[in-house]
């Protein structure tokens, strides 16, 4: 008797991919409750199961990993994967798969939503309804500023910041600036974008958006000192992941008038906590992960998701994988 995979699917995932999983007799263990598993439960279930669902809310650690190194796949609903530790599972020969590009037009969506409200200060303009706040029409009060002709850099002109960059030049004719590893010359054409050093990007940019992985060089990479080093007036954008910016030294940037304006889809801690300061700020926007939060993008999320899994099983390729070294060994 041929034995059904058993794979562990650990938060509820769109019904797409599930459907498709389903359609292919895979043995499925859903985790039914809303929050993660936590890393016992994790360990304890992944013990009897051939494959893993998982995401970003589950720490996929070498611990995690040498425990659970009968695990045949781990396949990653996002594109960020920085909470799985890839060498680990590289060197204990595992694939990983993940869903690029499933969520670029959603997450630029947001990026592009953010800095239009933050420029407007629309999440405090807000605020003073709910409180009972607004006043007479007020002719010099709580003024935003414009975006037109602005310079947007973007640090990691990738999948997302891209769709960003397009974004910004069709709605704003926005100057587009970029840093990354290499200069790309495609953008050049396409956009005009003009490649520039880190410290370039910092000091040249009005609009400042990241859209880099998180990674040990990237972690805390937008400090107090590089705050100091943005124009006074930039707006600082954020819907990566939260460690990218250290949280506390963006608030002092903030309150010291060394930025202007901040936008963040993405925490360090994610929930952020209720009473951050940052929440109260007049030239802040702030939403809880939600760049990929569209029926589109989740739906075609599950599906890679699940179709990295049903590949593999039915013919040794995973579609989308971070660590390809480890089906061609
Ligand atoms: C990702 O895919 O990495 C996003 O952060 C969540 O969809």
């Amino acid at each position: 008797m041929i034995m059904r995979k058993r794979i562990l699917i650990t938060r509820k995932y769109p019904p797409p991919g599930i459907q498709l999983l389903e359609k292919e007799n895979f043995s499925l263990t859903l985790w039914q409750k809303d929050r993660p598993m936590n890393p016992n439960e994790l360990s304890e279930m992944a013990a009897d199961h051939d494959a893993l669902l998982c995401t970003l809310t589950d720490s996929i650690d070498s611990h995690f990993l040498d425990q659970c190194h009968h695990l045949d796949i781990i396949s990653q609903f996002a594109v960020g994967f920085d909470n799985i530790d890839i060498d680990s599972a590289t060197r204990l020969g595992i694939p990983v798969g993940f869903t690029p590009d499933a969520m670029s037009e959603a997450t630029a969506d947001i990026a592009f939503g953010l800095m239009i409200a933050v420029a407007r200060k629309m999440f405090f303009n807000h605020r003073t309804i709910v409180t009972g706040d607004w006043g007479y029409f007020n002719p010099t009060g709580h003024l935003g500023c414009e975006l037109k002709n602005k310079t947007l850099g973007i640090l990691g002109l990738g999948r997302i910041g891209k769709k960003m960059a397009k974004r910004c030049k069709g709605a704003f004719d926005m100057d587009v600036i970029y840093h990354n590893r290499n200069p790309l010359l495609e953008m050049q054409k396409n956009l005009n974008a003009k490649y520039v050093s880190f410290e370039g990007l910092l000091a040249q940019s009005d609009v400042l958006s990241v859209h880099c992985a998180l990674t040990p060089e990237t972690k805390h990479l937008f400090n107090r000192d590089i705050f100091k080093a943005m124009k006074s007036t930039a707006i600082f954008v954020n819907t990566s992941r939260g460690p990218v910016h250290h949280e506390k030294d963006l608030y002092q940037a903030m309150k010291s008038n060394e930025i202007w304006g901040v936008g963040l889809d993405v925490t360090d801690p994610e929930p952020m906590d209720k009473d951050n300061p940052l929440l109260f700020m007049e030239n802040v926007c702030i939403l809880p992960h939600i760049g990929s939060a569209t029926k589109e993008a989740r739906n075609q999320m599950s599906i890679m998701a699940a179709k990295n899994i049903i590949e593999f099983y039915k013919t040794g390729k995973v579609p989308t994988i971070v660590n390809p070294q480890v089906l061609s060994s």
